[in-house]
């Protein structure tokens, strides 16, 4: 009779040989599919911008970036830096150092990036960040002298390449917030606060004519399937999660939101984050909102690291079927949301939530909201309208004789690009 304990001895060494192979094929199967570092380590990318008002056409770069390597590492241009480049940003460094972390692709950020990278940056990028390569768009990066930003790192053979994402730009962005304005201050010459009144509560009896005009130009947005695959974390709730739901517009996705869903995130293990319809917003808001479609408010949401998936057009109700369908422990909502009267409304929303007991509201800690970004763009809307046609007239100049599938550089650079596809 053979020892029982022997076989089972014998049977455990296999394993731990087979599991020990197994490991080993592992690892080499990753070294194989880095690409292309010598040394075995890690390949790293670096990618800069100012990421002002960041879109999820920023996110999209983002994403192609840390497919050309294994960690991404993001430079964030300092406010000094565009100012003196391209005027004032919408968005301070602060702000847009928390937008660019929260990008589920980013590894490592650099605060106070230059706008052009120098020698003396480019040897600390390959020295002290270790960095492989630096990547950027395939538009053309022009310095206010006239010279290719990225020169220096295409001379040290260490540059690559990006497909730059179509029909989104951060002017085009301020551009659909400024027309609204400019539409009406020409024709009614009204002052800062009116304009802002008409922003907060979208009320314009003109509003036939504005969209009527055709220099409303919105820029049209094809949401694709792959695009929200790509964006997506393609990963369902595991069997003990717990699902906390937040619902929003999400409208010029910012810190604010970022660091909400962030403190969401932390009261559970899957954060499901409801985008509230077009429509919806438009009739709670006012018909200038949202600014960005649905479909744009989903990519910008979904690419945030806090998320782990989103509902594209979610109930302005959160119903009891709902919180059943997708095992909702806990539903929570922002003290900085714009839609803080809820309580008071007749059909508050969040009724079924409160009568079970599993709804909390979240101190926001940052006091930003979507109004607050369009007050910033409007309480300066001369100076941007101006920095935008100079740029246009400078870009335009330089696309004379280029080929119309050119692209203005989207993350330096903000000007109104004629080469997007506008609906009117
Ligand atoms: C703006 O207009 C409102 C009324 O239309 C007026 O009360 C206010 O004083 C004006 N503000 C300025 C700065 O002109
Ligand atoms: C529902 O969520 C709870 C945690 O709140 C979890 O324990 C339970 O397993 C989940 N149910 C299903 C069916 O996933």
């Amino acid at each position: 009779m053979p020892n029982p304990d022997h076989n089972r001895d014998k049977l455990l060494a296999t394993c731990i040989l087979g599991g020990v192979a197994a490991v080993g094929l592992t690892i080499y199967l990753a070294r194989c599919h880095r690409r292309g570092s010598p040394s075995g380590r890690p390949v790293r990318v670096y990618m800069d911008g100012c990421f002002d008002m960041m879109h999820y056409g920023h996110c999209n770069a983002l994403r192609q970036a840390r497919a050309l390597g294994d960690q991404l590492v993001v430079g964030v241009v300092s406010d000094a830096e565009i100012i003196a480049n391209k005027g004032p940003p919408v968005t301070p460094l602060n702000e847009r150092m928390i937008m660019v972390r929260a990008v589920k692709w980013v590894d490592e950020v650099i605060p106070d990036a230059p706008y052009a990278i120098t020698e003396e940056f480019m040897r600390k990028l390959f020295d002290e960040y270790k960095i492989d390569f630096i990547i950027h768009g395939d538009d053309p990066c022009v310095l206010p002298d006239g010279t290719d930003a990225y020169a220096l790192a295409k001379k040290a053979g260490r540059y690559k390449q990006i497909k730059r994402t179509e029909g989104v730009s951060s002017t085009d962005i301020v551009g659909r917030m400024l027309l609204c304005v400019r539409e009406r201050s020409v024709s009614d010459v009204q002052n800062h606060s009116t304009l802002q009144r008409q922003f907060s509560t979208g009320r314009s009896p003109k509003f036939d004519d504005v969209v009527s005009d055709s220099r409303t130009k919105i820029s049209q947005f094809l949401p694709t399937s792959r695009r929200i695959v790509q964006f997506s974390n393609e990963k369902s709730p595991g069997p003990d999660a717990r699902v906390v739901y937040i619902d929003g517009a999400f409208d010029l996705f910012h810190a604010g939101h970022v660091e909400t869903l962030r403190i969401a995130r932390g009261l559970g293990d899957f954060l499901l984050v409801g985008i509230h319809t077009d429509q919806s917003v438009s009739a709670k808001r006012g018909v200038h909102r949202p600014i960005m479609s649905l479909h744009e408010r989903s990519l910008s949401v979904l690419a945030c690291r806090y998320v782990d998936e989103v509902i594209i057009g979610a109930p302005w109700e959160v119903s009891r079927d709902m919180i059943t369908t997708f095992n909702i422990s806990l539903v929570v909502h922002g003290t900085t949301a714009e839609n803080t009267d809820f309580q008071k409304e007749q059909n508050n929303p969040y009724a079924v939530p409160i009568s079970m007991g599993i709804f909390k509201v979240l101190e926001s800690p940052l006091d930003i909201t979507t109004t607050t970004l369009i007050r910033r763009i409007v309480a300066n809307h001369e100076a941007y309208q101006k920095r935008n046609e100079k740029k246009a007239a400078s870009e335009k100049k330089y696309y004379e004789g280029k080929t119309r599938t050119s692209y203005n550089c989207p993350y330096r650079t903000s000007m109104y690009s004629e080469t997007h596809s506008f609906i009117v």
